[in-house]
């Protein structure tokens, strides 16, 4: 029989994930902590729980898609948490972005109830929710992850066990510092055309189909020349990944130069106020100090 799936986290990614769940045929309790969230998916065939404690009274795989590692820890092991609910056997899949150590803590209070967990972060933001194409890198025992394996084939296109618990914080981490940094490429290329007198979407046509393409040139930029700032990924989110990347590099002694110049502009955005808009706003700091605005 298939597994009862609980979802807790109902945002710009937990939403079309659910409903992929759903689309899949899996039976599926939803709890959000805004209320909103939790009546559209009901609306679509999802039994709505009154808390985490209650999604996994009814579960046998709870998933988390918040934001942070104390959200994480709050809906996990807190009041009215996935442990108060949790039977030996059940499987938690946390599929945020949080702390790889934190992870490591919150799977071994868990284990200390019989709940496994999973670390099982994604990478392919909204569109790829919705399509059902994440690439989804998992930590944990190999056992739980080939359990849970149908569950994410639901989800995502590239599945990859990366280790224990906390590998697949840590390989999505490697993925944010990648993506950020190819954010920045594309954004600097789009204001010195600016400048130059180039026309930017004859860049971007010739630009990404060669070697310097990236996801960031090919989705982002044609946002920034549209000047359509809403969010798929936001600043803020944006700015914690790299903030624990910087730590979790700080506690290996592993300098990320280009890490953390990204993360100071991105601070520059944040202080405009522009921490809910999405990570293409970057280029704002740029337009900012080249005295200029990408056309
Ligand atoms: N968006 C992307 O492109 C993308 C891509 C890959 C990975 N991610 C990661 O996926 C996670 C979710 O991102 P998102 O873009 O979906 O964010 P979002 O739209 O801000 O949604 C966050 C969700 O978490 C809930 N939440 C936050 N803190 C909570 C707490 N303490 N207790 C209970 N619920 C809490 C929020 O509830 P409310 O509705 O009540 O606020 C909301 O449902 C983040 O870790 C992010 O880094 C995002």
């Amino acid at each position: 029989m298939a597994d009862r799936i609980g979802f807790i986290g109902l945002g710009i990614m937990g939403r079309p994930m659910a409903r992929n769940l759903l689309k899949a045929g899996y039976a599926l309790a939803v709890w959000n902590r805004s209320r909103p969230g939790i009546e559209e998916l009901a609306r679509e065939g999802a039994t709505p729980a009154s808390s985490p404690q209650d999604v996994a009274r009814q579960s046998d795989v709870v998933i988390t898609m918040v934001t942070d590692s104390a959200d994480v820890e709050e809906v996990a092991l807190g009041p009215k948490g996935i442990i108060e609910g949790g039977r030996h056997g059940l499987v938690h899949i946390d599929m945020s972005t949080i702390s790889p150590a934190v992870t490591r803590r919150v799977a071994s209070r868990l284990a200390e109830k019989g709940i496994e967990m999973l670390d099982a972060p994604v990478s392919g933001g909204e569109t790829g929710a919705q399509a059902g194409t994440l690439s989804v890198m998992v930590g944990g025992k190999e056992e739980t992850f080939q359990r849970c394996r149908p569950i994410f084939e639901a989800l995502g296109r590239t599945i990859v066990h990366c280790g224990p618990n906390g590998a697949g914080q840590t390989v999505k981490l490697c993925n944010q510092i990648v993506v950020s940094l190819n954010n920045l490429a594309m954004c600097e290329a789009l204001v010195f055309a600016t400048k130059a007198g180039v026309d930017t979407r004859r860049m971007l046509e010739a630009v990404g189909a060669g070697a310097a393409s990236s996801w960031a040139l090919l989705n982002l930029a044609p946002k920034i020349l549209d000047r359509d700032f809403r969010p798929g990924f936001k600043v803020a989110h944006q700015q914690k990944d790299l903030r624990l990347a910087l730590e979790a590099a700080e506690q290996q002694a592993v300098p990320l130069p280009g890490t953390s110049l990204v993360h100071q502009l991105f601070a520059a955005v944040e202080a405009e106020g522009l921490g809910t808009e999405g990570t293409q706003a970057l280029v704002k700091a740029l337009e900012k100090l080249a005295g200029t605005e990408v056309r």
